[in-house]
This record gives structure tokens, sequence and C-alpha cells, in this order.
């Protein structure tokens, strides 16, 4: 068992919010803290109904859910929680700079027990551990969205992460119902994120070379590999300027042209086609969300 009672989660948007309810549904005392009282106050809500949905379909009591509202206190006053956590995880906006000054200020409020985490999808644990006074005691709580549904969560270890501390992270990503996926040296986009990059850069290398078009290359992923959706319905689904960026920005700190966004991506960014959130993307789709196949290129 971790040593983990209490855990403070920083940030209170699509990420925060469900961590939060996830640690407080497995019996955690957690405070969910953000800058702005109105996100959480959103997020109060959204977990209200997401908690009395799971109660309609009888996969917790009213009782199991009352038990974790008990738990979870959504705070504005960060540093009052900082000073009992044994467990720290940022899920506030993902920039670097944000990100190193929240770790600076946490770490010298909380014990200097607690384990600090970031659940950050795009920096590894040593650009944040530097900025801390132990970086021993950092490492990354990968989680995925939606994080109440999603079972993984990616344990990774920075170059001075102790053992303990990737034993307590385990430990306690076990705990609170999920399935660690233990990385023991970081890289960018860690396991499940490189392997989905991988599948998208080979689908669009497929649809450039004329090979398969964007329906059929789909279909393979679904009928043969057992994807629930094709690397272009999930593109249109996340957003296509979210991977665009993701590349811009690997490119910029790489210089590999191999990491620039591709020539297909960059032309349906530009036009303002970015999936389903703008109605077209690799597909068309209608007012009531069907999607119609078309040419996108
Ligand atoms: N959205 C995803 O699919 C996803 C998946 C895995 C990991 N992540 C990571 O989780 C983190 C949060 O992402 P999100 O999608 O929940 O973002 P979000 O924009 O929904 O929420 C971020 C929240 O952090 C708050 N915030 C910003 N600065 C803060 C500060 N200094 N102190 C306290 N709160 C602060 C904002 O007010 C906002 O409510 C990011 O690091 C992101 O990379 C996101």
């Amino acid at each position: 068992m971790s040593p983990v009672r209490t855990v403070l989660v920083v940030g209170a948007g699509a990420m925060g919010s469900q961590i939060a309810m996830v640690c407080a549904n497995a019996g955690f005392d957690v405070t969910c803290t953000d800058l702005d009282r109105s996100a959480l106050d959103r997020a109060g809500e959204m977990l209200r109904t997401r908690m009395d949905s799971s109660v309609a379909k009888g996969r917790i009591t009213a009782e199991q859910r009352d038990a974790a509202f008990d738990r979870l206190t959504l705070s504005t006053d960060r540093d009052t929680a900082a000073r009992t956590a044994d467990l720290v995880i940022e899920a506030a906006v993902e920039k670097l700079d944000v990100k190193r000054a929240l770790f600076a200020e946490l770490s010298a409020i909380a014990p200097t027990t607690a384990i600090l985490a970031s659940n950050s999808s795009s920096f590894v644990p040593s650009a944040m551990a530097s900025a801390v006074s132990h970086p021993e005691r950092f490492c990354n709580l990968h989680f995925f969205n939606p994080a109440l549904v999603m079972r993984c969560v990616e344990v990774v270890r920075g170059p001075q992460t102790s053992d303990a501390t990737m034993a307590t992270a385990t430990a306690f990503v076990e705990e609170i119902g999920k399935t660690a996926v233990v990385l023991e040296k970081e890289i960018p986009g860690f396991v499940a994120n490189r392997i989905l990059g991988a599948v998208r850069d080979e689908a669009i290398h497929l649809l450039e070379g004329g090979y398969a078009d964007v329906e059929a290359i789909d279909t393979a992923c679904r009928t043969a590999l057992g994807y629930p959706m094709g690397p272009f319905e999930l593109m249109d689904l996340t957003g296509i300027d979210i991977g665009y960026l993701v590349k811009k920005q690997r490119f910029a700190d790489s210089g590999d042209p191999a990491d620039a966004p591709a020539d297909s991506v960059t032309r349906l960014v530009d036009r303002g086609d970015l999936g389903r959130k703008t109605g077209r993307g690799w597909y068309v789709y209608s007012d009531s969300g069907e999607k119609v196949a078309v040419n996108p290129l």
C-alpha cells in the first residue's frame, strides 16, 4: 500500500477535475484547486452530473457518491491543502513556465516527504523537476482523457526520480483503480501517444502517397486491427490542430524534417478544417454529426 492519504490536484479543468474525482472515489481525501473560481464551479457541476449518472446506471450507490463528494474539496486556497498533501498532481495549463513556477512554490510549501507529479502530456519530468527542492520526489503521472473512464496512467521516471517515489506513485495508481504503465526513462510523448502518433503518421503517409483513401485506411484499422476508430476519425474527433501544434513544436525543437507536420495536415489547418468542431476535417459532418466521406486533399 502507498503511504499516500491526502491528495492535492492543481487545476480543475478537463483533466484535473476528473483526476480529483477518481481519487475521491477511491477513498482519498482530495482538494482540487484552481486560480479561477468559475473553473471550480464548472468542475463541481460537471462532476455532480457524471456521478449522478453513475448512480442512475447502477454503477455506484447514492451513498458511495455522497461519501466521495464528502472527501472532495473544491477550493481556490491551494496553499492550505499543499501543507498537508502526501501527493500533489499538477494538471494546470500546458505551459512550461507556469508549471515550473507552480512546482517551485509547491515544493516550498508541501511536506518534504510529499511526491510532486505532473499530468503534462508533453513536458518530461526533468523539464520541471529542476524547479523543485527535492527532484528525487518528482515524476509524471500522465492520465488519459476522460480520466474517470480511461484506465491507463503512465508513471514516468525522470533522471533524478528515486526508486521510492516510483514505487509509491505506482502503488497509488493501482489504489485508485487504474493500470500503471511505468516508463523507466523519460521520452517526450511517453508510450501511448508516441504509438498513436506513429500510427497517425503512417496513415497520412499512405494517404499522401495515393495508396488508399481516408475511409479505406480507417476501415482497415477498425476491421483488421480492432481499433475502436481509425486514425483519421480520431484526428477529426480530437481536433486536427492539436496534433499539428504538437508536431510544429517538436520540429522547432529538433529541426528534424520527419517531425514537421505533414503537408496535408497543414493544408487542412490553414483552411480552418479542424475536424468535428468545425464541421469539416478529414470527413465532412452534417449538423446531426453524421460523417460523409470526401476527398479532403
Ligand atoms: N486534455 C487532455 O486530453 C489531456 C490529456 C492528458 C494530459 N493533459 C494535460 O493535463 C493538463 C491540463 O489539461 P486540461 O485539458 O485539463 O486543461 P484545461 O485548460 O481544461 O484546464 C487547466 C486549468 O488549469 C487552471 N490553471 C492555469 N494556471 C493555473 C495555476 N497557476 N494554478 C492553478 N490552476 C491553474 C486553469 O484555470 C484551468 O481551469 C495539461 O498539462 C495537459 O497537457 C491533458
